[in-house]
């Protein structure tokens, strides 16, 4: 979806960061429980094969026990002695001590165990010289002559060797789960991503419309949970577009009843001039006229926007048509009115056809506007040139004039409704560009107010995509 949403709206990414925290959570969760559990039944395993090992060397020791002439002693070959401090788990320390807890052999600094109640083997973990050290303890008995009672044997290894297996067995473990976790976010994300794609594409639609297109919003590929509202979005617009179709048909209605009782006001005005003496009321009918003549004015500039607008129900009269044919007539009607105002007024344009889809009644009205315009508003013994240039893509009229030209800061302000530039000394409704404007935009096309040749007077130009 688009970037460009309104600052502090929420986007179609927070949702995509939504559904990836709540599918996050458990797998977090998931991930930490599993991890715990991988862990325990590592540690059990390492340390249950390590204590096998720790007690098959304590065995070793134990089957090496003598009593000699009452003496007890431990008849460990200088071989054995070697491996027990060369083991691949490291190196391994034992204590054997006697019935009365004697020293016989080995370390002597290595804390004694307790003797188990059971007489069975014992593990249990131990410091020694400043290290972690697992310890295993067994009891033998001896019944000789000499000798009675329960002999201990106890071995210590240190017990990095065992968290350093754990710590590489969890690696192992673990880093497949983290690289499992990435794929299903990106997955999620891709999805996500996937899931709005039919969503953004609506918006660039709906960025895309002109204010004048109140069709219905396509439904076909959205998901089914956004459906409703697109429906509803589609039922505002319908409701919309009536609201400005009766809005329209209201302004054409009333201007077109004004038509009648301003015309009958007019035709009295001149009746009355006629028949009347005295030059006080003649002057008064005559004003009286051109408020007359102004208001015909404004109401058929009232229609003629009404007509324009996106709400009229003229769309079906667009038609494929020639322009350049269009605009040399409208220009050749026009003459009469320049002629009368001292303007000199020509057309420029391709001997050949300028094909466009349109309203013939509508450009006729839009030109009509814009010649009129440069026309009044420029000096007499002035020049309006209308100029016509079509492409494969586009054709485009230019009326320009040698008048008095529009200030750069009026330009886009004189093609709203009823703005006019003050101090003209030109009467007007100011509806002529707005119309232009309704008109050129029905076409899918744009009008814009440059200043004309030689930076003096306004060349309005109107452009309209050319028909295939
Ligand atoms: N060719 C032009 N040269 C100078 N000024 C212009 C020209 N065309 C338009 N304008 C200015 O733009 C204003 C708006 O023009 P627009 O045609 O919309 O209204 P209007 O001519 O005043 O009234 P209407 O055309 O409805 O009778 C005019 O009042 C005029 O000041
Ligand atoms: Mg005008």
């Amino acid at each position: 979806m688009s970037e460009g949403a309104t600052p502090g709206a929420p986007r179609a990414f927070a949702l995509r960061r939504q559904v990836l925290f709540w599918v996050s959570i458990p797998l977090a969760v998931l991930w930490a429980i599993s991890g715990y559990n991988d862990y325990d039944i590592a540690k059990r395993y390492v340390t249950v094969a390590y204590d096998r090992a720790l007690l098959e060397a304590a065995l070793d020791i134990g089957r090496q026990v003598r009593v000699l002439r009452g003496q007890i002693y431990v008849d460990l070959p200088e071989v054995a002695v070697k491996m027990l401090s060369t083991r691949a788990t490291g190196q391994l320390y034992y204590l054997v001590t006697g019935p009365d807890g004697e020293f016989i052999t080995g370390e002597p600094e290595i804390n004694r165990a307790k003797p188990s109640p059971s007489g069975q083997a014992q593990f249990y973990d131990d410091t020694y010289q400043g290290k972690q050290m697992r310890a295993a303890v067994i009891q033998l008995r001896m019944e000789t002559e000499d000798v009675r009672g329960l002999i201990t044997v106890q071995v210590i290894e240190q017990r990095s060797p065992r968290t350093d297996l754990l710590r590489s067995l969890l690696l192992g473990i673990a880093l497949p789960q983290v690289l499992a976790a990435l794929c299903a976010f990106m997955v999620i994300w891709f999805a996500v991503t996937r899931a709005l794609r039919p969503l953004t594409q609506l918006c660039q639609e709906v960025e895309r419309r002109s204010h004048r297109d109140l069709s219905p919003l396509p439904a076909a590929h959205v998901p089914s949970e956004v459906r409703p509202l697109i429906e509803s979005m589609n039922a505002l617009l319908k409701r919309l577009s009536d609201v400005l179709t009766s809005q329209q048909r209201f302004i054409a209605d009333a201007a077109h009843q004004l038509r009648t009782p301003i015309a009958g006001l007019r035709t009295q005005a001149g009746l009355a001039l006629r028949q009347s003496a005295s030059e006080e009321v003649r002057a008064t009918l005559t004003q009286l006229q051109t408020a007359a003549d102004h208001a015909t004015h404004l109401v058929n500039q009232l229609l003629s926007l009404a007509r324009a607008e996106p709400a009229a129900e003229r769309a079906q009269t667009m038609m494929p048509l020639d322009l350049a044919a269009l605009t040399r007539a409208t220009t050749t009607a026009w003459v009469p009115r320049a002629l009368a105002a001292d303007i000199d007024l020509g057309y420029e344009g391709p001997d050949g056809e300028a094909p466009v889809n349109g309203d013939a009644f509508l450009l006729r009205e839009m030109l009509g506007n814009l010649i009129d315009n440069a026309i009044r508003y420029t000096q007499r013994g002035g020049r309006v040139t209308v100029k016509l240039k079509s492409t494969v893509h586009a054709v485009e009229i230019g009326i320009e004039d040698n008048g008095p030209g529009i200030p750069e800061n009026e330009r886009s302000a004189v093609l709203e409704r009823f703005h006019r530039v003050l101090g003209t000394g030109v009467d007007g409704c100011g509806l002529g560009l707005a119309i232009v404007r309704e008109i050129a935009q029905r076409h899918g096309g744009s009008i814009r107010l440059l200043v004309g040749s030689g930076n003096c007077g306004t060349l309005a130009q109107v452009t309209l995509p050319a028909a295939g």
